[in-house]
């Protein structure tokens, strides 16, 4: 696993982060899961294209192509395996959202979205302790992935404004400490 993404990953918690249980879990339920597939694409595109901020993220006419982008990433998650090919490409999607401006704000509602919508599935049609652990199986992907999409977004923003600047994340981290004291300071007293 490169390093990027191994440091990110090691941020979680090991009893929230995504375990081979979680991944057995998932697998075993896949074809229910794969059903509920057209349902999770029109939702998710029908949130971002009836919110402003999100529809301007795309091109005329661009939808079909990302909604099979999205088809593409759920149905290599469920068919698996959860390797270091997998998580990095995790890291790969924050970078290509950068490109897009797609910021962290959007990727970490959508995920609510996602999480709720498998969750709501899961409680229709299995029982009730079943969808419990999907329900978890799926809140740990959430974990691992929105980790990895949202921190290397922000960490590839550190190392483009170093290669551009010379400021390192390291240097970078000390003026934001010194601006924070003063941001929290007119923050308590206002
Ligand atoms: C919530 C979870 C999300 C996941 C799991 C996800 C996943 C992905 C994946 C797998 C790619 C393709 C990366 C590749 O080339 O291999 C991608 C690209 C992209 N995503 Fe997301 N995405 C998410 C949220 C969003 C949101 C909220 C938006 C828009 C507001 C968005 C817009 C885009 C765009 C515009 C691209 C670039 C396509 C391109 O130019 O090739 N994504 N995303």
């Amino acid at each position: 696993m490169n390093e990027i993404t191994r440091q990110i990953l090691d941020q979680i918690p090991s009893n929230v982060k995504f375990s081979e249980e979680d991944a057995e879990l998932l697998i075993k339920h896949k074809d229910k899961l794969l059903e509920w597939e057209d349902g999770l694409i029109e939702g998710f595109y029908d949130s971002l294209f009836n919110h402003d901020t999100t529809r301007a993220v795309f091109e005329e006419g661009e939808r079909p192509a990302r909604e099979q982008t999205l088809r593409d990433w759920y149905r290599r998650t469920l068919n698996g395996p959860f390797d270091d090919n997998y998580w990095e490409w995790q890291t790969y999607v924050g970078l290509v959202h950068i490109k897009r401006k797609v910021n962290n704000a959007m990727v970490a509602g959508m995920w609510g979205w996602i999480a709720t919508y498998l969750g709501r599935k899961a409680l229709e049609e299995f029982p009730q302790e079943e969808a419990l652990k999907l329900i978890s199986a799926v809140h740990s992907l959430q974990a691992n992935v929105t980790a990895l999409i949202v921190e290397s977004y922000l960490k590839n923003m550190f190392v483009a404004i170093d290669k551009a600047a010379g400021l390192s994340e390291a240097l970078l981290g000390r003026l934001v400490a010194t601006e924070i004291d003063d941001m929290l300071a007119k923050a308590k007293s206002s």
